[in-house]
């Protein structure tokens, strides 16, 4: 029986969530990222199986099902299309390497929560395919697979972040990213006495797919508008804000904020990299909030719940910077808070929110962990 956890399986990968410290939505703009993986996690146990078919069970949901690997194609139940859209896209690269296999599925990464539950969840079915069938996959080819799968059969027009970071992820390193060209560096970060706390809204509004897309949409009818002007652009995020200010008369006045965000947006990572290398976390923690404001006003994929929370923080002198963290619209906001100060704060946060919004606020304390990795049982 696959609801077994226990009985044998021959790999067991572990994958983790990731956070993003500054660089929202810019991604997929070819634009500086801050990520990092964290110690919170989607296990993945594997056996080959006899059978003609693959099973599937996943604890979260106390589901399962089956493929057959003759016929994959999209599913109405969305959470399988993260697992039919990898295994399509591995028998894309290698045809007939996948054979029946057997997959059971533990998370400890709440779902829409803005930690990359489904990049979690993709790369550790590439790598653990990768291991069982010894297909050889090199990282960059697990990263690839798995957004495409997001892109084809999951249905989001997502960047190349999450699925970075869940696999590059380092031990008490963030990755600054260029997600233009993919070349990246380890930073290595202490926040000490600063820690990292999540709160989890508990709310994914409907808007977080559907908008996604669209934002990313705006975002190409803009450049393609700037390159009339500027040819050798190739991404928005590389327009100075000085050269933004001649289409502000040209485009849309909503195209024209999007663009000004990602413009600033981008800008603002590279300062708070700096500030992070000189340990100057005061002047960090203030580049959080400036990137929430632009999130909420300029980009409006912020919500009333994650609005409340960054609010909250802001006349608390324990708490350096706070931000909406991930597509948006729902999910968790990051928190710099002093460490003397992590169980005063969530207990006061937890009650404004309830009192304001009546719905239980989930903090999540998050250290910076290893990406996706094969555990050695024994
Ligand atoms: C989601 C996407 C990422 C990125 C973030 C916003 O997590 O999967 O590619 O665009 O939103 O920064």
């Amino acid at each position: 029986m696959l609801e077994n956890e226990n009985s044998n399986f021959d790999v067991v990968i572990e994958a983790r969530g990731r956070i993003n410290l500054i660089g929202e939505h810019i991604d997929y703009n070819g634009g500086y990222v801050l990520p990092a993986a964290i110690d919170k996690k989607i296990t993945l146990k594997f056996k080959k199986s006899t059978n003609s078919y693959c099973t599937i069970y996943s604890k979260t949901f106390n589901s399962s099902f089956k493929i057959d690997l003759n016929n994959l194609h999209r599913s109405t139940t969305q959470w399988h299309n993260y697992i039919l859209g990898v295994v399509y896209h591995i028998n894309k690269i290698s045809p007939e390497i996948v054979q029946a296999f057997d997959c059971f599925i533990e998370s400890e990464l709440p779902v829409g929560s803005g930690i990359s539950s489904s990049a979690a969840l993709e790369c550790g079915l590439a790598k653990g395919l990768n291991e069982l069938f010894e297909i050889g996959l090199t990282d960059h080819q697990v990263i690839t697979i798995s957004r495409d799968a997001e892109h084809i059969f999951v249905g989001t027009q997502c960047g190349i972040m999450d699925q970075f970071s869940v696999v590059k992820g380092k031990k008490e390193h963030v990755l600054l990213l260029n997600c233009e060209t993919l070349a990246y560096e380890l930073i290595k970060v202490n926040f000490s006495p600063y820690k990292l706390l999540l709160l989890n809204t508990n709310v994914t509004h409907n808007l977080s797919s559907s908008e996604y897309n669209v934002r990313r949409n705006e975002c190409e009818k803009a450049l393609k508008v700037i390159q009339q002007g500027h040819r050798w652009l190739k991404n928005l995020t590389e327009i100075s804000l000085k050269d933004l200010k001649e289409f502000k008369k040209v485009l849309p006045n909503k195209i024209y904020k999007r663009a000004l965000f990602v413009s600033k947006e981008n800008r603002r990572v590279l300062k708070a990299v700096k500030y992070l290398k000189n340990k100057e976390l005061q002047k960090f923690g203030a580049y959080l909030y400036q990137s929430h404001q632009g999130l909420k006003n300029k980009y409006e994929v912020s919500c009333k719940e994650l609005d409340f929370l960054v609010d909250f923080t802001r006349e608390l002198p324990y708490v350096l910077g706070a931000r909406m963290m991930g597509g948006g619209f729902g999910g968790c906001t990051l928190n710099v808070v002093h460490k003397d100060h992590i169980e005063d704060f969530i207990l006061n946060s937890t009650k404004a929110y309830i009192d304001k919004f009546n719905i239980e606020l989930i903090p999540i304390n998050v250290t910076i962990d290893d990406g996706v990795r094969r555990k050695i049982e024994g």
